[in-house]
């Protein structure tokens, strides 16, 4: 393997690797606009030029491998001087209204010039001006001609990742641009990540242009709960209003960076589904639509099971848990419903149309927590049959976390439903029509205001974070149950989901010898 020293310092990496690739291990930081690491190298933009002793040009980091006993400088004076040039050369057709652009505070050719820019402008010439500026080239993305830097990310990512080939480069010289083919439209599943990779404001995201500064926003690490590939995602929401609720909290959603789930991308879907985080939703406990205290609320669930914990008749107590929840919901479902109150009837598999899908990330399954669900709740009882049993009068209480039973059954089930049994409990984050029916509705947290994990396809455990307090009094799935435990009498009363997590990797035989530390950011396989 080959040895060498960058700045410095020593490395040793496979053959093969390129100079930026080793200066990357190192956390050196060589400027880029062209190299991205899940693309081919294009090696066009040349900002990434060092100094390789013996050799009397410079390179390029992005397309030089590396040999034993190299020695490079990415910091020498000779290295600063063509970075300089070149970003001078890169703005010489660009405009400089950095105060008005949208990617302005995240923009690489801002970043880079105050780095290391070329103050005295030598320019006498006019601009030559591209054709369009800030136009629609689909149904997510605006191109502006005139700030693209001609890097190629977006059309190598169209070439290599979606394969669907929309970008192209036209013209020559100083008169090259980019643009869509003549008749095409930036138009498939992924079209959002061109957004990300662009490293200067020439493709901007419709639902996020000047939305929002982008120094105004907090980062939190979650997993997009959009289907069980569990994509590994940002939350960025403003920081500027955190606890408001009259206004929207979240900006957008941004893929993560994990290589054994999503990579660098998310699909459309994911990054635009979080209106529901703000919208829409169950804020406070409700009565038959009277608003009422938490207390309340619990006092009349525990009123209508103790009855029947009892009489030994639990199992005229139904519940239908959700794969939406996280691995520490179901798990205090499990002992809350299934252990103490042996005898209900717990299932979460619902029936559902599947959704759509692809051989790339987007799964069928749109629920992020499926292979959880499965190895925490081992269902036995069966959905169809509890609701049969609740319409029939069989059952006495139905807890139902989320699902909307109108879609799934039908208005005319439900109407029954809710006339049969003597409680019907909704407990979800966003109104749908089956709270119009449920007698008690409860409002509990989305992903982003939760601590937890999901289990995704591959059965990979991973962790999501909450970015802000639950929103008006909604509280976590696990935190409602344990209240019920708790008054109950039957004291499952845990402080927070770690301690949850880690009652679980002593039952649950698949998540043994986890620790959300050993999880960390980039998730661990269930043990089979
Ligand atoms: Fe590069 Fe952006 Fe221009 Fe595409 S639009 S070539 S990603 S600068
Ligand atoms: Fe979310 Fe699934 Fe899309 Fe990934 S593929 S971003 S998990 S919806
Ligand atoms: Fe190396 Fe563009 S990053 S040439």
């Amino acid at each position: 393997m080959p040895n060498l020293i960058i700045d410095g310092k020593q490395i040793e990496v496979p053959a093969g690797t390129t100079i930026i690739q080793a200066a990357d291990k190192l956390g050196i930081d060589i400027p880029r606009y062209c190299y991205h690491p899940a693309l081919p190298v294009s090696g066009n933009c040349r900002i990434c030029m060092v100094e390789v002793e013996k050799q009397p040009k410079l390179q390029i980091a992005c397309y030089t491998p590396v040999t034993d006993g190299m020695v490079v400088k990415t910091n020498s004076p000779k290295v600063l001087e063509v970075r300089k040039t070149i970003l001078e050369f890169l703005l010489v057709n660009h405009p400089v209204d950095c105060p008005v652009c949208d990617q302005a505070g995240e923009c690489k050719l801002q970043d880079y010039y105050m780095e290391h820019g070329q103050y005295d402008s030598r320019l006498s010439d006019v601009k030559v001006k591209k054709e369009k500026k800030a136009f629609s080239i689909g149904p997510t993305v605006i191109l502006d001609q005139e700030r693209c830097i001609l890097c190629t990310r977006c059309v190598r990512f169209a070439d290599n990742i979606t394969k669907t080939c929309e970008f192209g480069v036209f013209n020559r010289g100083d008169h090259s641009q980019l643009d869509v083919y003549p008749g095409k439209q930036l138009d498939n599943s992924y079209s959002g990540n061109v957004v990300d990779i662009c490293p200067v404001g020439a493709l901007t995201d419709k639902d996020f242009r000047f939305k929002c500064r982008v120094w105004y926003l907090s980062q939190t690490k979650s997993v997009c709960p959009g289907c069980s590939m569990g994509c590994n995602i940002t939350v960025e929401w403003d920081k500027m209003r955190p606890h408001q609720h009259k206004k929207a909290r979240v900006m957008r959603l941004k893929p993560r960076h994990n290589p054994d789930v999503n990579d660098y991308w998310i699909c459309d879907k994911g990054r635009y589904n979080y209106r529901f985080i703000d919208e829409n939703r169950i804020q406070h406990p409700q009565l038959n639509n009277d608003l009422i205290s938490w207390d309340q609320a619990i006092d009349t669930i525990v009123t209508a099971l103790k009855p029947l914990q009892n009489s030994n008749s639990t199992n005229r107590i139904g519940v239908l848990a959700s794969a939406q929840l996280t691995n520490e919901d179901l798990f205090v479902i499990r002992k809350f419903f299934k252990e103490t109150l042996r005898g209900a009837q717990v299932d979460f598999r619902v029936p559902e149309v599947p959704g759509d899908s692809d051989a790339f990330l987007i799964k069928a399954d749109k629920n992020p927590n499926t292979a959880g669900a499965l190895s925490i709740l081992q269902a036995d009882a069966d959905t169809q049959q509890i609701v049969q049993k609740a319409k029939q009068g069989e059952i006495d209480v139905l807890y139902v976390f989320g699902h909307d039973l109108v879609k799934l059954f039908g208005k005319d089930v439900v109407e029954q439903i809710a006339k049969k049994v003597k409680l019907f409990v909704f407990q979800g984050s966003n109104v749908n029509d089956t709270c119009g029916y449920a007698h008690l509705n409860l409002p509990s947290s989305v992903y982003a205001e939760k601590e937890g994990t999901f289990t995704n396809c591959q059965k990979r455990v991973q962790r999501i974070w909450p970015a802000f307090l639950p929103l008006g009094e909604s509280k976590g799935d696990w935190e409602i149950v344990s209240l019920l435990s708790e008054k109950l009498g039957v004291l499952l009363a845990y402080q927070n989901s770690q301690a949850i997590f880690k009652d679980m990797t002593a039952m649950i035989a698949p998540f043994s010898e986890m620790t959300y530390e050993k999880i960390s950011d980039k998730g661990m396989i269930l043990k089979s």
